[in-house]
């Protein structure tokens, strides 16, 4: 079973890192197949601790082959720094493969993110900022730069003279902004192409040939099902597809090569930036989750929005993507609880949504119907078996599974590697 999918059930920072660790040594290669710098994974590798927000987890392990595909976008500084700094700790990044059709992130689309939201007022998408949304619209308008253009002088110049026309009206006469030019663009981009080019190749001949080769390839997710962009709970979304399908759109492997998709859960929920969440406390209670569970995000810093479980949106990622196996992460933060809620449907003015409305309206006006499961106050951080689990834990755990539609096949107890439940094998 070589083709293995990672993506978020929630929105984002579920904690993927728990299931590329447990692939860890039986994976040959690492995918990122959307999103750019606006992913944030913290890895602990023994004493060190790695903040990544471009580079595949992959980068870190000796025997992985990474890959960012297609369906990225990429800042080249930001590729370049996490690059160098990973070096100066002595990782070796050489094996690094980028696709020659990813597209790039400029000055230009920075600067329209910010002030495109500081524009929007009260209706802020709340995003984080790193021109992600701006460079995907100049993909799919057909004006983007891709990473083969750098390499070809004259055509990055056409290229980026196009794109600018319109920006440049945009940035004057509405945002009040100085105009950018296509030498300050086009000096950049190039001052990169020569450290870029040995990198670059067509990553979907080489991932296939390592499929056709049996070796495992994991395509990782970023951010999550409800920040896709036909998926989640737009327009607060991310503007790439984070879902299940992407992995084949974002890396050019065919669907059917996609053998098992694993959803990423949270034992509770968080959210960050603007948007419907049903299960979102604004008490003490909330207060006391965020900070149990370090809800703090790693890009931006910002204290995430925190709620509890919500089962409608997981069996809705189970649907979505497909969802094979799930990785319920941080149980172990809910120790102490007296009772638990959970969300097993919705009430909408009065009218009970037993799944995730359709319209974005009821959604918004969506209030929880909780049910309480019976808490546990035992530590379960060396818990290492499903027996192990107080049976509180277990009767919360299967009560989830059951609403999920799907297998829970790892439980996280604990930040560390090791601290994990495996009830079914990932691979
Ligand atoms: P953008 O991706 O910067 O355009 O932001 C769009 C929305 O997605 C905002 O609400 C962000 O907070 C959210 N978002 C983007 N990346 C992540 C992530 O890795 N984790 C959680 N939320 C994210």
């Amino acid at each position: 079973m070589p083709g293995i999918v990672i993506v978020g059930v929630q929105w984002g920072d579920e904690g993927k890192g728990k299931a590329t660790d447990l692939l860890g040594e039986r994976t040959d290669w690492v995918v990122k197949f959307n999103g750019g710098n606006n992913a944030g994974h913290t890895v602990v590798i023994g004493d060190e601790k790695y903040a990544l927000h471009l580079l595949p987890s992959g980068i870190l392990s000796p025997g992985v082959n990474p890959v960012i595909g297609n369906g990225v976008v990429i800042d080249l500084e930001v590729l370049f720094a996490e690059l160098d700094a990973l070096s100066a700790r002595g990782i070796d990044v050489s094996k690094l493969r980028v696709s020659a059709n990813a597209h790039i992130i400029t000055q230009y689309h920075r600067t329209l993110d910010k002030v495109t939201e500081r524009f929007l007022g009260k209706r802020q998408i709340g995003t984080t900022g790193r021109g992600i949304g701006p460079a995907y619209a100049d993909k799919i308008n057909r004006v983007g730069i891709r990473v083969q253009d750098l390499f070809d002088e004259s055509i990055l110049r056409q290229k980026v003279e196009g794109a600018l026309e319109q920006k440049n009206h945009l940035l004057v006469k509405v945002f009040n902004r100085r105009g950018i030019t296509c030498d300050e663009i086009v000096e950049d981009l190039l001052s990169y192409a020569e450290r870029l080019r040995p990198m670059v190749c067509d990553t979907g001949l080489l991932l296939n040939k390592a499929l056709d080769a049996g070796e495992v390839v994991v395509f990782e997710g970023g951010q999550a099902t409800m920040l896709d962009i036909d998926h989640g709970t737009y327009p607060f979304v991310t503007s790439s597809s984070a879902t299940a399908g992407g992995a084949a759109t974002g890396s050019g492997v065919g669907p059917g090569r996609l053998d098992r998709i694993v959803g990423i859960v949270k034992a509770y929920t968080t959210r960050v930036g603007s948007g419907p969440f049903p299960t979102e406390l604004f008490d003490e209670q909330g207060d006391w989750l965020r900070a149990a569970g370090f809800e703090f995000g790693t890009t931006t810093g910002r204290p995430r929005r925190v709620g509890w479980y919500d089962a409608p949106i997981t069996r809705y990622a189970t649907r979505i993507n497909g969802i094979t196996d799930l990785v319920l992460t941080k149980l172990d933060i809910l120790t102490g609880l007296e009772k638990i809620p959970v969300c097993v449907a919705y009430d909408v003015n009065g009218e009970r949504f037993d799944e995730v409305p359709v319209n974005q309206s009821d959604f918004h006006h969506a209030t929880p119907i909780l049910e309480h499961y019976a808490g546990w106050s035992e530590d379960i951080s060396s818990a290492r078996t499903f027996e192990d689990l107080p049976q509180t834990a277990q009767d919360y755990v299967l009560a989830l599974e059951e609403m999920s539609g799907t297998r829970i096949s790892v439980i996280g107890v604990g930040p560390g590697r090791d601290q994990v439940i495996v009830r079914h094998d990932l691979i």
